[in-house]
């Protein structure tokens, strides 16, 4: 059975957490603690940032420690449940790809992809990457190709069978996120997008999803259908992840906890009809009492119902009591 949120990520234990370890261990915590600091800050400031974020080694340094191992925790979640609904794809574009978690999350998910592009404007960003890439165990990593790019209104993508764009759309302003969307969906046969699980990053998340429904494309995941959002009000469709805190972590950002919940809104889309909607997605957590579970599910008619499981159902009982957040429902 599932904890409260879903998933203790394997990483920062895994081959991310050895070569974080390898690549960061040298760096005096003293000194990365107050970039940190400034990152967190920026992050949390909500306006589109009107000059880089990552300028230097020390910047992308602090952004691989404390928020690389959560946003790779986010974006694994988020293909791992896609990859069911989907055709495993051959090749991947990353947009703003930064230190490359999301990569690593591909490279985890889909041994059938066989190349892999980064397109980041950050040079200390992709530096980094490609340094952590390049002793990592997968042979997609090692090879994959770090290129400088600022995107733009003008942009056009290569066609690759997957794009993603993780943690990106908040950093760009509406007309350049738009740009960034409409080329995705021209590129890529699947489009993934991943953002801050807030409502301001679901907000992106549905502009974006709009745009790739009038692109054409099918909405594979989250949502079971293509309907306007339910969540709505106070409310915000999000999932989250719990994520294994380094010591290294919890040194840079003082925390005593060894683990954090990473929280992120996201689409799956894909074009042609190779794509199986969820019959309906559990978007909070369940409420369990004495014999009874009841979940929140976003159905394939575009409601959402709170559905109540109880014990005399005896199957569907035991699968509701396993069901966690973000999965799909009736287990299928
Ligand atoms: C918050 S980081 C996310 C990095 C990575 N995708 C992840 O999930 O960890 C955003 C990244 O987008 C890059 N970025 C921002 N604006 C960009 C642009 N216009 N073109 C290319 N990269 C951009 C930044 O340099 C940064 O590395």
């Amino acid at each position: 059975m599932r904890g409260v949120v879903p998933d203790l990520s394997p990483d920062p234990a895994g081959a991310l957490g050895d070569a974080l370890d390898r690549a960061l261990d040298g760096v005096p915590a003293g000194r990365l603690a107050p970039v940190v600091e400034r990152l967190i800050r920026d992050y949390r400031s909500g306006s589109v940032p009107g000059a880089p974020i990552l300028r230097t080694a020390d910047d992308a340094a602090a952004y691989a420690a404390y928020r690389m191992p959560a946003t790779h925790a986010a974006v694994l979640d988020v293909l791992e449940r896609a990859a069911a609904r989907l055709v495993a794809p051959s090749s991947l574009l990353d947009l703003g790809g930064g230190t490359g978690a999301a990569v690593w999350a591909a490279a985890g998910v889909w041994p059938e992809l066989t190349a892999a592009t980064v397109l980041e404007a950050a040079a200390p960003a992709r530096a980094l990457g490609q340094r952590l890439a390049g002793g990592a165990p997968s042979p997609l990593l090692r090879a994959a190709r770090w290129e400088p790019a600022v995107l733009g209104t003008s942009t056009t993508l290569p066609a690759a069978d997957l794009v993603t764009a993780c943690y990106l759309l908040g950093e760009l302003p509406g007309p350049v996120r738009d740009a960034v969307v409409d080329a995705a969906a021209r590129a890529a046969r699947v489009v993934v997008l991943v953002e801050p699980g807030t409502p301001a990053g679901h907000a992106r998340i549905l502009a974006a999803r709009d745009r790739l429904l009038a692109a054409g494309l099918t909405v594979a995941a989250p949502c079971p259908h293509a309907d306007a959002c339910p969540v709505t009000g106070d409310d915000w469709c999000h999932f989250a992840v719990r994520v294994g805190r380094s010591s290294r972590h919890r040194v840079l950002k003082a925390g005593s906890l060894g683990h954090e919940d990473e929280k992120f809104s996201y689409v799956v889309a894909a074009r042609g009809d190779a794509v199986t909607r969820a019959p309906g997605r559990i978007v909070r957590h369940p409420r369990t009492r004495k014999g009874l579970v009841t979940l929140r599910v976003c159905q394939a008619d575009g409601t959402l119902r709170d559905t109540p499981v109880p014990r005399s159902r005896a199957e569907l009982f035991r699968d509701a009591r396993d069901a966690a957040w973000g999965d799909a429902w009736p287990p299928e």
